[in-house]
């Protein structure tokens, strides 16, 4: 079996961590890394992550993301928040996330042309610039669970909360919303078996 598929096959979302057991730095900084370099739609990485490790943040955070125990007792908790104010159409931001491209400046303008085409419609919905920002971080949680299966280390990635709640107790700024939640750490429990749907029930070749 790849390694990659051994990697899919250990990880699992994790319910219970061991709380005596600590990620050490380098590999948590190399999953951080993994999200650094994960894609995202127009390269315009709208991820910003809060790596919570104050335990007492810990335990104001969990009332509100169904009293999960993830929430206290992994190793890492890191909350995906998005910079949706960055990434409208015609900001700096997006300029800069072009012009590092190198390319020319007409070619610079008629990116943020498209851009602006493709985002408007997204953006003049606050919701759907949020829905658009948070896909983003999806993919880059999901590629930081299956690096960090890679090396043993548990995860589990956390829908359950009030978002609201969460966006107050860690005081964001209005533009800076919650997308998502993952823990990291060690498992206590053995993993119970993957229950998964038939290839023939998900995939038709036409
Ligand atoms: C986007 C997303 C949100 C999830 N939210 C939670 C959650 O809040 N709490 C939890 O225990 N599991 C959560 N899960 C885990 C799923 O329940 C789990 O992945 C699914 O049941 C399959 O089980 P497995 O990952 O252990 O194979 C979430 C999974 C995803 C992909």
């Amino acid at each position: 079996m790849s390694e990659f598929l051994k990697a899919m096959a250990f990880r699992h979302a994790c319910k219970r961590f061991d709380t005596t057991k600590k990620i050490p730095e380098e590999q948590f900084e190399s999953i951080l890394e993994v999200c650094r370099t994960s894609p995202s739609s127009f390269g315009m990485e709208p991820w910003r992550l809060i790596v919570v490790r104050n335990p007492n943040l810990r335990k104001a955070l969990k009332p509100s993301c169904w009293n999960q125990n993830q929430i206290t007792e992994a190793s890492e908790l890191v909350i995906f928040t998005t910079d949706n104010d960055s990434v409208r159409s015609d900001t700096a931001y997006v300029r800069r996330m072009f012009e590092r491209r190198g390319l020319e400046p007409e070619m610079v303008d008629t990116y943020m042309g498209v851009y602006k085409n493709y985002l408007e419609p997204i953006e003049s919905d606050e919701e759907l610039l949020q829905d658009w920002t948070a896909k983003q971080c999806y993919i880059a949680c999901a590629n930081m669970m299956t690096y960090a299966a890679t090396l043993q280390i548990d995860s589990c990635p956390i829908e359950g909360f009030d978002r609201e709640e969460v966006e107050a107790i860690l005081d964001l700024p209005e533009e800076r919303r919650v997308a998502l939640i993952c823990a990291f750490g060690y498992r206590v429990n053995p993993q119970s078996e993957q229950k998964r749907l038939p290839m023939s029930q998900i995939v038709e070749y036409r």
